[in-house]
């Protein structure tokens, strides 16, 4: 049994749709735990820098702008492969190809609007906790 975290961020869209409720629900229907958790409104200079990854992508402009046009729910889920997992809950990045019954299928508008944000790998999980949550706000109840 591998028991990881991963970042999970749920975006502007979903939060002005009030369903962060909904999707936390799909989490813990499959064994992931919230073990730290905050509402913010990111800064353009964050915005770039979380996804300092895709700079040379030409949606990089529009993701930045989007993710900071409100409010997003950040937090990090614990469990068993919840890297995986909680890909596999939020379907593939585009809307109109993800899965039935996935966040993205049943939430999401379009690719830039598409409701959550989880990391792709053990190395960006580490990270992206770390860019946003210090050790001491982590609280598993393992
Ligand atoms: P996310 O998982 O937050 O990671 C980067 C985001 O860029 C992605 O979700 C999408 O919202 C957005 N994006 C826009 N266009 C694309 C694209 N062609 N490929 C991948 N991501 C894209």
């Amino acid at each position: 049994m591998t028991i990881q975290r991963t970042l999970s961020i749920i975006k502007p869209d979903a939060v002005s749709k009030n369903i962060i409720g909904k999707i936390i629900s799909r989490f813990e229907e499959k064994g992931l735990s919230v073990v730290a958790a905050r509402l913010q409104l990111l800064s353009r200079s964050e915005a770039e820098s979380f996804y300092s990854i895709h700079k040379s992508r030409p949606f990089f402009n529009d993701l930045v702008n989007f993710m900071i046009s409100g409010p997003v729910f950040i937090q990090v889920l614990e469990g068993e492969n919840a890297i995986q997992m909680n890909r596999s809950i939020m379907g593939d990045t585009d809307p109109k190809k993800a899965q039935k019954g996935t966040i993205r299928a049943d939430f999401a508008d379009n690719i830039d609007a598409n409701a959550v944000h989880g990391s792709d790998s053990d190395e960006n999980a580490r990270k992206e906790i770390a860019f946003f949550f210090s050790e001491a706000n982590i609280y598993s109840c393992r």
